[in-house]
């Protein structure tokens, strides 16, 4: 249905096909939120096997969102999963996703070359009322956006989600100095759809939560760095301290600390944050060198054992 204004000129259509791309964590879960909220999604990644991969995430996280949905009833469950999995079709094929998208959300690797050149073949091939966004969660929004056309830079956002998607209720919606009102307020609109909750903010290092975050996660470091406390005992300490569900040591390992690191030296050669809260840290500079990176490889602060 296409909403007229009478205040504007604009007209917007409502968010009803999403396509999102990149079929890894953040996409699958974001994929899968949208569908869950019967959203048209279609997922695109490069190859056929980051396609399956992403199923998979989608598959055995949807299972427990059917199961707390309809805890007593196996047929109800696989309803749910069947319902919100036949509004989710993949491709390889970008442009071709972006044909009759409504928005594109974009979660590929944290790369500005391969972020921008993505959106300007986008751009190319989506209608013009399509809004774009990116997940960033470290770069520039407004760089990012700065490889469309004018046109499309005042529908172009950052839509920042949480680890794991399905269960982390935020978004944070990043305003470039060229968003239109209309097309925050239609981003606002869809995140509530989909079960988020959303907030407002400017394009700066870190938006707001990693922006306090990444630099009180480098600080629990460098107080192992000093030898002033365990890893356990910091957990603890801000999990019963400070009500965190996971201390900063375990969260470390479970977003990941090439993630961490890749953030803090990327955050040192743009600027834009105080220096002295993203100084090195030796401790997660000799963990990424070793191939700790975390649950993902297995080791990283803490040892994770294959069940
Ligand atoms: N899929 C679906 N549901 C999930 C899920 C998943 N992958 N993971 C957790 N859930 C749901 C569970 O079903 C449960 O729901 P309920 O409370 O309604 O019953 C709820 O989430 C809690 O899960 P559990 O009981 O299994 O486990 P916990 O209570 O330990 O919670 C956690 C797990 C939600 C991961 C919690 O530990 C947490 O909030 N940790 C902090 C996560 C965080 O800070 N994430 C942000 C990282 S930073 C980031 O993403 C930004 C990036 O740019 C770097």
């Amino acid at each position: 249905a296409v909403r007229a204004f009478a205040t504007s000129t604009i007209q917007q259509k409502e968010i009803k096909n999403v396509t999102v791309i990149g079929a890894g964590l953040m996409g699958a879960g974001i994929a899968q939120v949208a569908a869950q909220a019967q959203l048209k999604v279609t997922l695109v990644d490069t190859t056929e096997k980051a396609l399956e991969n992403g199923q998979n995430i989608i598959g055995t996280s949807i299972k427990r969102v059917a199961k707390k949905l309809n805890p007593d009833d196996q047929a109800k469950q696989q309803e749910y999963i069947d319902n919100a999995l036949n509004n989710i079709s993949t491709t390889v094929d970008s442009k071709a996703a972006a044909k009759d998208a409504d928005l594109i959300v974009e979660a590929i690797v944290e790369n500005i070359k391969v972020k921008q050149q993505l959106f300007k073949d986008l751009d190319a091939a989506a209608p013009e009322h399509t809004i774009f966004a990116s997940n960033t969660s470290s770069l520039s929004v407004t760089e990012i956006a700065s490889a469309t056309s004018e046109a499309r830079q005042k529908q172009f956002a950052g839509l920042h989600f949480f680890n794991p998607v399905p269960a982390m209720k935020l978004v944070e919606i990043v305003r470039t100095d060229k968003l239109q009102e209309q097309v925050f307020e239609d981003l606002a609109q869809m995140s509530k759809k989909i079960g988020k909750s959303p907030v407002s903010c400017k394009d700066t290092p870190g938006f707001i939560v990693n922006r306090l975050l990444v630099p009180y996660m480098l600080e629990a470091f460098r107080i192992l760095d000093r030898g002033e406390a365990s890893p356990q005992d910091v957990d603890t300490a801000m999990k019963l301290g400070a009500g965190m569900p996971m201390g900063p040591i375990e969260l470390a390992d479970f977003v990941g600390l090439d993630t961490m690191k890749f953030i803090a030296d990327g955050w040192r050669e743009t600027g834009g944050i105080e220096p002295s809260l993203v100084t090195p840290v030796k401790v997660l500079d000799e963990l990424v060198a070793e191939g700790r990176l975390g649950r993902k490889s297995g080791k990283g602060f803490y040892d994770y054992p294959k069940k």
